[in-house]
């Protein structure tokens, strides 16, 4: 099974995500977590180009093909061959990210940037995806809260791209209704882990 995890800024994805991890190997299951853009050398080399501050200048084309590019490569050389093990795969964002930042924020379009994507997935979809769902407001404000925390080029764009970004995932959980469980993630940290966890459980046991 391929499930990925996506959401705003601030959302409490990653605190999430290493909590079902440990509960998911204290039940036996073999994991592999990933994330995008990275999670091989060759993808984490093009998620520095891609979120580098210095460039304010990029084309959000090109934007788009790079993380498509990140997606490839660490599609081909890690996601798939684990998923061929029968390892469980948790990936933190894929394809979804691409449709709400590039197709929804920057404009480019969902279904554009759905039809360039599929020269790299091939078609490749999660099975189930979790969407860790937050106001913009309150999900920046947790991010300047907590200072640790790297802010990167796209967490200073303007308050209209996050909310762009929200309306885009919100589109695609309508759109694929049976692939998309939606958390409220303004809850506290174990409300939002009970209630993604139990949708996994939920999904493994099926
Ligand atoms: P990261 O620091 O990993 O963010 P987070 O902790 O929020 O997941 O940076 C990834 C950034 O890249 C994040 O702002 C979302 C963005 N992104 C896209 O715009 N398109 C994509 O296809 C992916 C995978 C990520």
């Amino acid at each position: 099974m391929f499930i990925t995890f996506e959401g705003g800024e601030g959302a409490g994805k990653s605190t999430a995500i290493k909590r079902i991890v440990a509960r998911l190997e204290e039940e036996g299951y073999e994991i592999v977590l990933t994330r995008e853009p990275g999670g091989t050398p060759i993808a984490e080399e093009i998620r520095n180009v891609i979120l580098d501050r210095k460039n304010t200048n990029m084309d959000p084309r090109t934007e788009a093909l790079l993380y498509a590019a990140s997606r490839r490569q660490h599609l081909v050389e890690k996601v798939i061959p684990a998923l061929k093990e029968g390892k469980l795969v948790l990936c933190d964002r894929f394809l979804d990210s691409s449709l709400a930042y590039q197709g929804g924020a920057r404009g480019l379009g969902i279904e554009n940037v759905y039809n360039m994507n599929l020269f790299a997935t091939e078609g490749m979809l999660p099975d189930l995806t979790i969407l860790f769902d937050i106001e913009p407001e309150l999900g920046l404000a947790r991010i300047a809260a907590n200072s640790q925390r790297e802010v990167n080029r796209l967490d200073v764009e303007k308050m209209a791209f996050h909310k762009a970004v929200r309306q885009g995932f919100h589109d695609l959980a309508e759109k694929f209704p049976e692939r998309f469980f939606i958390v409220d993630a303004s809850k506290t940290p174990d409300e939002v882990f009970e209630a993604a966890i139990g949708e996994i459980e939920r999904r493994l046991k099926k």
